[in-house]
């Protein structure tokens, strides 16, 4: 018998847990600081209504329909005759939790890094090079990879509720509280405003500067931050009762997710106009500019370890969950006990995320292939999957499952809005995603 999550909270927990991640975090405020501010906000808020928010409901209604994780729950809900083409499209949609992942551990394991330093009262002596030194220190940035992939991989060995389930509720509201203790300090730092107004008075003469890139940008992170297409939502929903609408629960996800982000940028932006930081560092925002900050803040040792902590937490959260998805994955494919599919990913993940820790460049790749092809193509195969009823589950049967109980329905029109516009948006975003690297 599948094990189930012990209550609502959990599932909300889990499900927001992978959707807040380095998303929110570390990526959301550096495209944000690229784009224009507010006016690249609305865009994006526009995005995760119209794209995220039915195919979140597509994830998870796959995921409780079936029971099952991505390619064993497409197997199951489809017609006879499609079943095996839908299984082999499951696993390799769900591979897609594997590539971010040989990337995403060593993302994490800076975090780790940059959270020891600050603990120990180490800081980064000089911002500027200490973060190029960190990823030229191959033996660092291996050792803090495996310390994120190992305790994730022990979460996971601990069960569903035991291990998973408790892991990331308490990481979640730990991670909300430090939260909101650092906005509150960022915002009374003197000088905030100036950034304040950056990121909530939308500036569309910047934004117009390159729209399209912006657009692209905005579109590729609502489905990053969703972590949509690749089954690491799926899996959320197999291990939830059919107390609630799912309709409700995707609401709530993305409200929690977008608090999260929005409230990340409002520590960020305050601090670095308080500090004369740029905030247009890109990538290096986090680990340049605001250990910058920090090393004129006073008392920054205390709040650049909270920062980081916070960081570290939201990451877990996503590897816990993603890996959850992986490992229940190859348990339901091929019948093997959770321990030695835990075995199995853990070794995988550490192996392979060696290239990316050990070849410049290999990062950069590995994030196009899950953000510009896997989460587009994944959530463009969900998205035909409950609408289609001839090779698919077929919009009836998932509208009435994910309508299933308390809070909204799934209404009639959505059908028509997830079977024209999603694929269109989806399309665009995948052939500019090539225009865009070739
Ligand atoms: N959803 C995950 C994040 O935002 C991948 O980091």
């Amino acid at each position: 018998m599948r094990e189930q999550l012990s209550s609502r909270l959990g599932f909300l927990m889990l499900a927001a847990g992978s959707a807040v991640g380095l998303g929110n975090v570390w990526r959301f405020p550096y495209v944000v600081g690229r784009n224009g501010g507010a006016a690249f906000v609305v865009v994006y808020l526009a995005f995760l209504v119209l794209l995220g928010f039915p195919l979140l409901c597509a994830e998870l209604g796959i995921g409780r329909g079936a029971g099952r994780s991505l390619a064993a729950a497409l197997e199951a809900l489809s017609p006879r005759r499609c079943s095996a083409v839908w299984a082999r499209i499951g696993s390799v949609l769900a591979f897609g939790c594997f590539v971010l992942m040989i990337y995403y551990t060593d993302v994490a394991g800076w975090l780790l890094k940059y959270t020891a330093d600050y603990m120990r009262g180490a800081p980064p002596a000089d911002p500027s090079t200490a973060f190029g030194a960190l990823t030229a220190d191959d033996v660092s940035e291996t050792l803090f990879m495996s310390v994120t992939v190992v305790v994730s991989a022990l979460v996971c060995l601990c069960g569903v509720v035991k291990g998973v389930e408790r892991a990331t509720k308490c990481m979640m509201v730990t991670l909300l509280a430090l939260l909101a203790v650092l906005a509150v300090r960022a915002l009374s730092l003197p000088g905030a405003q100036e950034g304040l107004s950056f990121y909530l008075k939308p500036d569309w003469a910047r934004f117009m500067e390159h729209p399209w890139s912006a657009v692209l940008d905005a579109m590729g992170q609502a489905f990053f931050t969703l972590s949509l297409g690749i089954g690491s939502m799926t899996i959320c929903g197999s291990y939830v009762g059919e107390d609630h609408s799912l309709v409700k629960e995707a609401a709530f996800i993305i409200v929690i997710d977008t608090v999260v982000a929005l409230l990340a940028g409002l520590v960020v932006f305050p601090a670095c106009a308080s500090f004369g930081v740029p905030y247009g560092e890109g990538p290096g925002l986090i680990f340049v500019a605001l250990p910058k900050v920090f090393a004129q803040m006073s008392g920054g040792s205390f709040w650049g370890f909270l920062f980081f902590l916070f960081l570290s937490f939201a990451a877990l959260t996503t590897v816990v969950a993603v890996f959850e998805c992986l490992i229940a994955g190859l348990m339901d494919s091929f019948g093997v006990a959770r321990w030695k599919s835990t075995a199995v990913v853990a070794v995988g993940v550490l192996a392979l995320s060696l290239p990316c820790v050990l070849v410049e460049g290999i990062l950069q790749w590995e994030d196009f292939a899950v953000s510009q092809i896997w989460l587009p193509m994944g959530a463009l195969c969900q998205g035909f999957f409950v609408v289609n009823e001839t090779y698919g589950w077929g919009w009836e049967s998932f509208r009435v499952s994910v309508s299933v109980g308390h809070g909204f329905s799934m209404p009639q029109w959505m059908r028509w809005h997830m079977a024209i516009v999603v694929p269109i948006l989806m399309v665009a975003i995948f052939v500019a995603g090539f225009m865009r690297f070739v």
